[in-house]
């Protein structure tokens, strides 16, 4: 049977053999924006099968990549010569891992959030790492920007509380739209994209305005997922319907 173009390995580096759960689009702006920064240092949160892992690996000299399951880094053990795998809560993790930082003389480039993906989870992950002091140009890149729950996340982030954080743009890659579930997704959910903000050593003069250069498509797909009102409502009427008419049989 003929393959889909996305069955080819375009997105893919020579030994990239990871399951990485990212769209083309994501993974292209990922190894752009690697090529280009060349971090010393990167650190990524949530690194599952080692997929995004394999990109930051290749091209920054040293990663710290964390994830609350341990069997993960059992899992890559020997895998990488240049990562360093922590296990445990990002929620107590990343605070450790920025004290560190702030403290010592590496230059952290990169940063990819991509562990608990609930509303909480993504502001608190942001919050905690925006007590980091850049001490070179340093990116974020936050996975799931188009799925509504993350995306509140990030919005709700108090960006503002960083004076270095110069720039955030909430559609930097815009997400997709599952129409029928694939892997562990439900069918009409949305899901992907990458928000992406950029810090400095120097200090921001002026307001900082958070930009959502795709929130018009972001809402008109909303509308039509699962994720919109009209279709909670309609959701939560079926079920009791469902029940109601279990109730008399
Ligand atoms: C979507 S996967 C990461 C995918 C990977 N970055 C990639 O691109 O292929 C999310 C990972 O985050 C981890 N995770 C979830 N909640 C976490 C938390 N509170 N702290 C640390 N890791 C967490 C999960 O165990 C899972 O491996």
């Amino acid at each position: 049977m003929q393959k889909t173009v996305f069955e080819y390995d375009l997105t893919l580096e020579p030994g990239f053999d990871l399951t990485w759960q990212a769209t083309p689009a994501e993974r292209f702006a990922m190894l752009g924006l690697l090529r280009r920064l060349q971090p010393k240092l990167s650190l990524e949160i949530g690194t599952y099968m080692g997929g995004s892992l394999q990109a930051l690996a290749r091209h920054s000299e040293r990663v710290i990549s964390i994830d609350i399951d341990a069997t993960v880094a059992e899992r890559l053990k020997g895998r990488f010569s240049n990562v360093e795998f922590r296990s445990g809560d990002s929620r107590t993790l990343i605070p450790q891992v920025v004290d560190e930082i702030n403290a010592g003389a590496e230059e952290l480039s990169f940063v990819f959030i991509d562990g608990d993906h609930s509303r909480d989870g993504v502001q608190r992950d942001i919050e905690n790492l925006l007590k980091l002091v850049p001490r070179t140009l340093l990116v974020f890149i936050m996975h799931d920007s188009f799925n509504p729950g993350c995306r509140l996340g990030i919005e709700s982030a108090g960006w503002d509380k960083s004076p270095y954080v110069q720039a955030v743009e909430i559609d930097f890659v815009p997400g997709i739209f599952h129409r029928y579930a694939v892997s562990t997704t439900t069918p009409r959910s949305m899901w992907g994209g990458f928000a992406c903000a950029m810090l400095t050593p120097e200090k921001r003069n002026g307001p900082l305005k958070i930009q959502k250069s795709q929130l018009h498509a972001h809402n008109a797909v909303k509308r039509v997922s699962i994720h919109g009102w009209q279709n909670k409502w309609r959701r939560g009427l079926l079920r009791l319907e469902r029940l109601m008419r279990a109730g008399k049989g």
